[in-house]
């Protein structure tokens, strides 16, 4: 038997043990953490299990209608919360990466607490937290780098009787692995990993409709030329920045944000190395994204590695 299948026999009598026959809650985002962890739960406790997607707002493009698609066909009960309006109505004039992140995670946890009150008495909670989640907000060793906003504060706020963290002894690679595990397809196992905390932390500065619009579509191309790559890049995707210059579309002068490309090889996301994407790749990139999308004025390629970047620039 692998490590894997010891891991999860493990956790599976450890969660029929603390949930016995109620109910348990899970805030899902739709990425590989937490729908593993739901897959996980749902083996293990079937039929109880209730997840709660609170939509940002901050998703990708289509990726609110995907997730909910992919979890129409479980056997879990699903629920999506529209809560764009009130993340946007509490983020006005915010520009501090550090503000964003605490305020997302703060609304988020209202959201939920608020979906949750309505679904009376749920008395546990699970969470997707992972291995690096703990430990790059500081809470094995070391500063906080940045927050994540899957960790802590829900327990705080809401009243459960108990938490259920499955996820919390594996790293990425490890996640994927018992997805697989778990018979969950590859579009949703391989998927790249997505912030909590969505968009708003690839639009610098002030996060408004029209900069998201602007960065989804943007970022949709990226993808969309990444993909075909035989040999893709570990996570890539667009930035918005909040550095304005100046373009001609037509014969019109245009003066809007530059929108910076960012794709990273690595082998747990705790260290990465820049992708050296071939020229042409880079060139379709920025020729698409300054024909196709109006309110991007040029486009360049970040080439960080981490350390010293982060993969995300906020
Ligand atoms: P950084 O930017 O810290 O990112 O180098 C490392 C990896 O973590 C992802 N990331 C997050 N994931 N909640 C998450 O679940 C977050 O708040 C968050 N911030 C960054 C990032 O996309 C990269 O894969």
């Amino acid at each position: 038997m692998s490590k894997l299948d010891n891991y999860l026999e493990q956790w599976e009598e450890k969660i029929r043990e603390t949930v016995g026959k109620e109910k348990i809650l899970l805030a899902t985002s739709g990425g590989v953490d937490s729908s593993v962890c739901a897959a996980l739960l749902s083996k293990a406790v079937p039929g109880q299990l209730v997840c709660v997607f609170v939509d940002h707002g901050f998703m990708r493009q289509d990726e609110g209608d995907e997730i909910e698609a992919i979890f129409s066909n479980k056997p879990v009960e699903f629920i999506r919360v529209n809560a764009e309006e009130r993340f946007l109505a509490k983020l006005v004039g915010i520009t501090d990466p550090e503000a964003k992140r605490k305020i997302i995670g703060e609304e988020f946890i209202h959201v939920f607490e608020d979906e949750a009150k309505k679904l009376g008495k749920i008395p546990f909670l699970a969470q997707g937290t992972i291995y690096p989640d703990i430990v790059e907000s500081g809470g094995e060793h070391g500063a906080v780098v940045k927050s994540h906003h899957n960790v802590g504060g829900l327990p705080d706020v809401l009243d459960f009787t108990g938490i259920v963290e499955p996820l919390s002894g594996l790293y990425k690679p490890e996640v994927r692995e018992l997805g697989r595990l778990l018979g969950l397809p590859p579009s949703l196992v391989d998927r790249q990993p997505f912030p909590g905390p969505g968009l708003a932390i690839r639009v610098m500065g002030e996060i408004t409709k029209s900069k998201l619009e602007v960065l989804r579509k943007a970022d949709s191309i990226v993808r969309q030329e990444l993909d075909q790559l035989t040999d893709k890049p570990h996570q890539y995707f667009a930035v918005l920045t909040d550095t304005y210059s100046v373009g001609v579309k037509g014969d019109v002068r245009t003066y809007d944000p530059v929108v910076a490309v960012r794709a990273v090889n690595t082998a747990d996301f705790m260290v990465c190395d820049y992708t050296p994407l071939p020229h042409q790749v880079l060139r379709r990139i920025s020729e698409r994204i300054t024909e196709e999308v109006n309110g991007a004025s040029r486009v360049v390629y970040d080439i960080t590695s981490k350390p010293p970047g982060t993969i995300e620039w906020e």
